[in-house]
Formats: structure tokens, sequence, C-alpha cells
């Protein structure tokens, strides 16, 4: 169903303040010196060393906003936010607004990328830009281990040998299925500099004799072995119609008879007059990398099935399809 919309609604969708307020306010990271205690405008800005009027300004407008509090001329954290935006929490989130903020620029072209069709960016930031590439992976692999050990869960790979985990970045799902099928022979295939990052996972995990790193590109050449299970999460979105095509049937030829393939990524919703969030979702991939777009369950349906693949079945609504590879 579309929202309701009113006219304050329509205010609010178009109001973007309080989000760059935010933003800015992780980058200049103002939480981490108020984990031990409160401080006064004059202290933060000479320890952070900024304009003591403007930032007084800014933590103002952060206390209404609900995410400081001040009492007399002193800042402070609120306790439950802080655990996700002091760095040295376990738990912290601030590398995902750094991620959203950097986009800020590319965010300011989205009227020209509309009026050329062109993009604003090159490449996708895994090839591009591989610095800020590294800060996806460990946000994508923080995201993923949420929900990993419940998909492990519920996909039954009791009865498979072999499983390849293609563009497995910081590998939530490889460690996930691994720990959940011990018998399982996993491999994670990503580009080098990905790699690196699952490589601190996994060792950290302990999983190191059960997955196996190996690395190349998707798109050129064919996956290193086959497997009884090829699973693929969140990259069919960084690339073309064409270029998912030609890695489906990449991923049927590495797929062994009798062998499955996941497919998991965020997929608009067939009913054309319900797109879903993954709609929006694709104006982020528009305006931060060269190709990326979210597709229809019906296309990657399509591609699976040219490919090779039967019984194709979703597993989750607009999120994850699973295909067998006849014998
Ligand atoms: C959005 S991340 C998904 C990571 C992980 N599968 C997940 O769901 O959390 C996309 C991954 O694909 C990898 N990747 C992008 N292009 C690639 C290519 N051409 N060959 C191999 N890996 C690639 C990136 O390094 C990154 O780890």
């Amino acid at each position: 169903m579309p929202p309701e919309v009113s006219v304050p609604s329509l205010f609010q969708l178009g109001y973007y303040w309080e989000a760059k307020i935010f933003l800015t306010s992780v980058k200049l990271d103002l939480y981490t010196p108020l984990a031990n205690g409160s401080k006064s405008a004059e202290q933060l800005a000479s320890e952070i060393k900024v304009d003591t009027d403007a930032l007084s300004r800014l933590m103002d407008a952060l206390v209404s906003i609900g995410l400081l509090k001040k009492e007399e001329d002193a800042y402070a954290n609120i306790p439950q936010l802080a655990e996700f935006l002091v760095k040295t929490s376990r738990f912290y989130m601030g590398e995902l607004m750094l991620l959203q903020d950097a986009e800020w620029d590319h965010w300011g072209k989205l009227e020209e990328i509309v009026k050329t069709g062109r993009p604003a960016v090159k490449d996708n930031i895994f090839i591009s830009r591989p610095e800020m590439g590294a800060t996806v992976s460990r946000v994508l692999h923080r995201m993923a281990n949420r929900v990993a050990p419940a998909l492990a869960e519920k996909i039954d790979l009791s009865s498979y040998e072999t499983f390849i985990d293609v563009g497995g970045g910081g590998g939530a799902f490889s460690i996930a299925f691994s720990k959940r099928y011990p018998h399982l022979k996993a491999t994670l295939f990503d580009l080098p500099q990905t790699l690196k990052i699952a490589l601190e996972n996994i060792e950290q995990e302990g999983l190191s004799d059960q997955i196996h790193l190996s690395e190349g590109n998707f798109n050129q050449g064919s996956l290193p072995d086959t497997y009884d299970v090829v699973f693929a999460s969140d990259i069919l979105h960084y690339q073309t119609d064409a270029e998912n095509a030609a890695l489906l049937q990449r991923l049927y030829e590495a797929t062994n008879s009798g062998g499955v393939v996941i497919i998991k990524d965020m997929f608009i919703g067939d009913d054309d007059a319900e797109p879903g969030w993954n709609a929006v979702f694709s104006i982020h991939m528009m305006v931060y990398s060269e190709k990326g777009r979210c597709f229809k369950g019906k296309k990657i349906r399509e591609w699976l099935t040219k490919a090779g693949f039967d019984n194709i079945v979703e597993i989750e609504k607009n999120t994850i399809l699973a295909a067998t590879k006849g014998i």
C-alpha cells in the first residue's frame, strides 16, 4: 500500500537538515569524547579543534533532536545511543553514517543523473574506491551478522558437502553456515582487498580450517571449482542486466548436479503497484555506483531459468530465491 500523504508528511520528506546535522556529528565524532562524562562546548571544541560557537550551536541542535542531553553548560551522551555512537563500543554503527555522509555530494547530483541518465561515479565502490569499499564491507559484515545465523537455521544444508559464498564480503554468511553445518567445506570467493577483511573475521571465529579463501573476479572466467551449494548475497544489485545473466550462467556451471543455488538480494516487488522500499535503495545504487540497480524478483527467475536451474522457490519475500540443478 502506498503511504498516506499529507502536507506535513510532504514537508518532512523534503527536509534533510536533521539528517545532515546527525551525519556531521558522527563525522566529527562528538560522542566518543563524551563517553566518560559530560563536557562543555569550550572543552570539546578545544579537544577536537573546531570553532566553539559553531560547535555549541550544532550540539544544541543535537539536544533538540534528542541525540545529546545538556545540563547547565555541559553536554552528555544519551546512554542508549552511546553504545552505537561511541567509537570504542563493540556495537558502534558510526561507519554506516560515515558512509552515508561520504555519498552526500553524489546525492546532490541526482537531478543531473536523472536528466542525463549518466552515472556520477565510475565502476563500483569495491573496485574504484577500495578504502571506502573496505568500510562498506565492515558495515555490511556487521549488518549481515545479525541475520546470517537465522538464515543458516532456516536453510537446511545438512545433506550437502561443499559450499561457495560468491562475493562473500566479510564472511558473515560463510561463518554462519559453517558454524551451523560443521561438516560443510566452505569457500569464500571475493576480490583481494575484501578477502583481507574476511580473513580477519574468519580467524577470529577460529574457522580457518573450514573456510577456504579464494581470490578472483566473478565476472571473469569460471569459479575455482564446482560446489553443492552456490550462495550469492547482495552482489546482483551492483551489476547490469547482462552481467547478471552471465554471472548466473557461471554459477550454474559451478553448481554440482543435484546442487542448489541461493540468491539473496534486494528485489523490487513484482507487482508494479507495490515496488517496496528496495525501489528507494535502487536510487542509492544509481547515485553511488556506475551501473548498480535493484531488479524485480521475476527478472532473477528469468536469469535462473535461462541458466538451466529449476524448482525456483522464494525463501524470503523480495530477498531470497533458491533453485536446483537437475541430476
Ligand atoms: C555488497 S557486498 C556483499 C557482501 C556479502 N555477500 C554480504 O551479503 O554481506 C558485495 C561483495 O562483492 C564483492 N565483489 C564486487 N565485485 C566483485 C567481482 N567482480 N568479483 C568478486 N567479488 C566482487 C565485493 O568485494 C563485496 O564483498
